[in-house]
């Protein structure tokens, strides 16, 4: 069964007795669909150049809650200071007590790339156990810091995220998580999840060995923080192997925690208890010595997503580009779909060099030495070829790639079959892609079954295939299209660079609209995401802008 179809199955009492908190979610996904304006995109001929890669937006959700549960200060580099997401989950923390400094926090907008530094120092007596619910319906991310939360407070008092556009998502696996590390955990009719260690002394203990339903991102973020501070050992096994949890592993690490096997599925954490239990944490890494984490300097991975989507663009518009820095073993299933499409990639020299997480008393080095430039060079426009593929939970394709490879087959020659496996609604861009010239339909597993009326309900079309039909040399047609998630949003815009640029009004109606450029609404989304996406598309010779005022439909 894959996640979707499970988490659908198994949906707890921890999404559905939550009414008030899926409007509130819905919001933070739909709310401000039009206040970001839109993109006009015109038909791209040609870019050339290198495209600066930001840090990981979800390795710094992930790094900032994870600096919850520290309790010296904690540096965090290459972060994209101006992503709404970041800068809502900053808010999270500082409405539990956390001291935030954020370098040129006002000098950057999502407009405008960056390379910013996060300053976070969450001192025990100053830390609350109940986030600002405004901060925390902001993004589903916040929810990740509910585990450093529990385990230093002792107790934790949190909305629930609910649902948002691409799919219901449930916490449920975080929740059994708390509770394998000694929580009691209740969901009230508000949908505020309420947890407090049992024991009287106010701490988590070791789960032992835990096994998780489906390796769940936030999940494997959340124990991997709580189960540090507890008193004891626990071993998560079919945890999520993302890079992300690497990354957030090899922080807490250079703190002073005992992560073993973060990167893969089976991950063993040593408990150090919270500062001043007297329990285990002998001062190693940046640990306090008397229990609890420290603190430590911490470079975040670069964004895979980012890249990833920055090598559609190149191979939809058939153009060489070089993207830096990567690090090029956590894009190798994106990178070799785009070999089967007949693109070839190469992987440059490392760039940096120096340690990228470092403790205060000893060095840690975590993915420096991999980070490299990578460039991609397709086969002149028209020769893509359409490829399958299955979204999966790393090291499979991404699912957070998945529109903008329907976009790459949507370019190809040839017909394709694309499984989401993750995420059971996430097809958005679908109508917008057809509106494109795009012919795509929804299949059942066998592949033939056509469903009528795909699109006049996401849901409808949870678990099922979508064969999308390339336009090849004929190319994609302009048209005015609206992301609703970050990732489409993303896969529009690289659509749009990919119209092929009419000689007339090719549509034959003698209404000019096919001429001009694809104007993609919905930037509230991709600000979420994707910092200075425009900007860093304008330094290599496209042709976007941003306007303020959404276009009528
Ligand atoms: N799930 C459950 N119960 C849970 C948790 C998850 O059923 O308690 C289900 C979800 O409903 C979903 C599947 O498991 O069907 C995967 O969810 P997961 O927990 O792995 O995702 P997440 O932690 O909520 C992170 C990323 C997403 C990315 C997914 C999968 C962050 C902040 N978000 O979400 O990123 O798609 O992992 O890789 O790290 C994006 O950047 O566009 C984005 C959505």
């Amino acid at each position: 069964m894959t996640r979707a179809a499970s988490s659908r199955s198994a949906r707890s009492s921890a999404s559905s007795s939550s009414s008030s908190s899926s409007s509130s979610s819905s919001s933070s996904s739909h709310g401000a669909a039009d206040s970001g304006g839109y993109l006009a995109v015109s038909p791209c001929a040609s870019l050339r150049g290198v495209v600066p890669i930001a840090g990981a937006k979800n390795a710094v959700l992930a790094l900032l809650a994870g600096a919850l549960a520290c309790g010296d200060e904690v540096v965090l580099r290459d972060v994209p200071i101006g992503l709404a997401d970041v800068r809502a989950m900053i808010d999270v923390l500082r409405s539990v007590g956390a001291r935030v400094d954020v370098g040129g926090e006002d000098a950057n907008t999502a407009n405008t790339p960056s390379s910013g530094v996060v300053v976070v120092h969450a001192r025990a007596e100053d830390l609350r156990a109940s986030p600002s619910a405004d901060a925390v319906a902001k993004l589903r991310a916040s929810f990740f810091a509910a585990g450093p939360i529990l385990a230093r407070a002792g107790r934790v008092s949190m909305p629930l995220p609910g649902g948002c556009a691409i799919g219901a998502r449930p916490v449920d696996l975080h929740l059994d998580g708390f509770r394998a590390l000694g929580a009691v955990v209740e969901v009230t009719s508000r949908g505020v999840v309420e947890a407090r260690a049992i024991a009287r002394d106010g701490k988590l203990r070791g789960a032992g060995t835990h096994v998780m339903r489906f390796p769940s991102v936030g999940a494997t973020h959340a124990i991997v923080m709580a189960a540090s501070l507890a008193v004891g050992d626990t071993t998560i096994v079919n945890a999520a192997a993302e890079p992300e949890i690497e990354d957030l592993a090899a922080m807490l690490n250079a703190s002073g925690a005992k992560i073993r096997g973060a990167g893969t599925s089976v991950i063993t954490i040593e408990g150090v208890g919270v500062a001043g239990s007297g329990e285990k944490g002998d001062g190693g890494g940046g640990g306090t010595g008397r229990g609890g984490l420290g603190g430590c300097a911490h470079d975040a991975i670069p964004d895979r997503i980012e890249a990833g989507t920055m090598l559609v663009v190149a191979a939809c518009v058939g153009s060489t580009l070089t993207l830096s820095p990567v690090i090029p073993e956590h894009m190798t299933a994106t990178t070799a779909l785009l070999i089967d499409a007949g693109c070839s990639i190469d992987v440059g020299d490392e760039v940096g060099g120096e340690s990228k997480s470092k403790s205060k008393s000893n060095s840690n080095s975590n993915s420096t030495s991999r980070r490299r430039s990578m460039t991609i060079t397709p086969p002149p426009r028209g020769g893509l070829r359409a490829v399958d593929f299955t979204t999966a939970p790393y090291p499979g394709v991404p699912t957070d790639m998945q529109p903008q490879l329907c976009v790459l087959n949507a370019c190809a020659e040839g017909v394709a079959i694309v499984r989401e496996t993750v995420f059971e609604s996430r097809w958005s861009h679908v109508p917008e892609l057809r509106r494109m010239g795009v012919e795509c339909d929804f299949v059942d597993a066998d592949g033939d079954d056509a469903v009528a009326n795909a699109n006049a309900n996401a849901n409808a079309n949870a678990g099922r295939s979508l064969r999308i039909v390339g336009v090849g040399a004929r190319g994609l047609r302009r048209a005015d299209v609206r992301g609703s998630d970050l990732r489409a949003s993303a896969a529009l815009i690289v659509a749009g660079l990919a119209v092929m640029a009419p000689m007339g009004d090719g549509d034959g109606d003698g209404d000019g609209e096919a001429q001009g450029p694809t104007r993609v609404a919905g930037l509230a989304h991709l600000d979420r995401g994707y910092e200075g996406l425009d900007a860093k598309l304008r330094g290599v010779g496209a042709d976007v802008e941003r306007r303020p005022v959404p276009p009528r439909k």
